[in-house]
């Protein structure tokens, strides 16, 4: 596995690559692998003769109180699962190598951004669009993996990729889990004892909405109402949102009558974790 550390450097492997006809698959990370990570590694290795992880904790991601000075980081161990996994290059940019210190064009989806973690991190999904399309053009994928885990952000990228003409078709892996049903996050590493315990209230809470809805229940509200019922239950966590959006537009609904997704952010001690579901009627 070769280990890339400038945007130069990838860019001039990736034309390289390109001309040679070869098919390039990549998997956009911030790091902290986990078996999540690897998954989507595995469905790039499927669909492409090369694979390019890139790992990259994106500071325009992230907003003034939020954890990107503190993000878990272990670089050895991350360029060790990715040469497991049987990735072909890991792009892994210094810190100030990605953006000039004067940049001034971002990208702006301005719909599906609006709500959900759009309404809790102002100025997250700009960040996201742009490094995507940045790591778009600087690796040159013809597929590109994302994981259902973010589901707004998957969609999002889907969204930038049909409006700008971006030609990568977007492959997205399911939600990996513990065996606790706890979806893998790399911020799972901030959480104590008690609290890594309390978290699973996020898939209880989904599966109490799902188990609701096959029960019958139509009604958006009852469905939040289960779900918020199943976090007071757990006194380390706090709801940030817990929301019942159409599964296209990401529009609030009332009832559900075509696929919706249920997304929820919650705070489980100082550690936001996020989680989703799509429900089905
Ligand atoms: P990161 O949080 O490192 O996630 C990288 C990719 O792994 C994303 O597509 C995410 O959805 C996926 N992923 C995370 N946990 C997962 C799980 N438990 N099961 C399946 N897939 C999972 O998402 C980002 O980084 C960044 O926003 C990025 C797209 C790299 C842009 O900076």
């Amino acid at each position: 596995m070769q280990i890339l550390t400038t945007p130069r450097a990838m860019q001039d492997a990736a034309l390289t690559l390109r001309a040679a006809g070869r098919r390039i698959g990549v998997v956009p990370t911030m790091g902290f692998l986990h078996e999540g990570h690897a998954s989507l590694i595995r469905l790039a290795r499927a669909r492409a003769d090369v694979v390019i992880v890139t790992l990259f904790v994106n500071p325009a991601q992230f907003g003034p109180n939020e954890d990107l000075s503190r993000y878990p980081r272990d670089f050895e161990r991350d360029r060790a699962l990715c040469e497991a996994e049987g990735a072909d290059i890991l792009f892994a940019p210094g810190a100030d190598s990605v953006y000039a210190a004067d940049a001034s064009v971002w990208i702006d989806e301005d719909r599906l951004s609006r709500g959900l973690c759009g309404a809790s991190r102002p100025g997250h999904f700009r960040g996201v669009c742009t490094v995507v399309a940045k790591l778009f053009n600087l690796t040159q994928p013809h597929v590109a993996v994302f994981g259902e885990k973010d589901a707004q952000q998957l969609r999002i990228l889907r969204r930038m990729v049909r409006d700008l003409d971006i030609p990568v078709e977007v492959v997205a892996g399911p939600t990996v889990r513990e065996t606790d049903g706890l979806a893998m996050s790399s911020r799972n590493a901030y959480l104590s004892p008690e609290e890594r315990l309390q978290a699973t209230c996020l898939r209880r809470a989904l599966d109490a909405a799902a188990s609701r809805l096959a029960a019958g229940e139509r009604s958006a509200a009852a469905l939040r109402a289960a779900m918020a019922e199943v976090i007071a239950g757990a006194p380390l966590a706090r709801a940030d949102y817990i929301e019942i959006v159409d599964d296209e537009t990401l529009e609030p609904v009332t009832l559900i009558g075509r696929p919706a997704l249920a997304a929820m952010a919650v705070f489980v001690g100082r550690t936001r974790l996020i989680d989703n579901a799509v429900l089905r009627p």
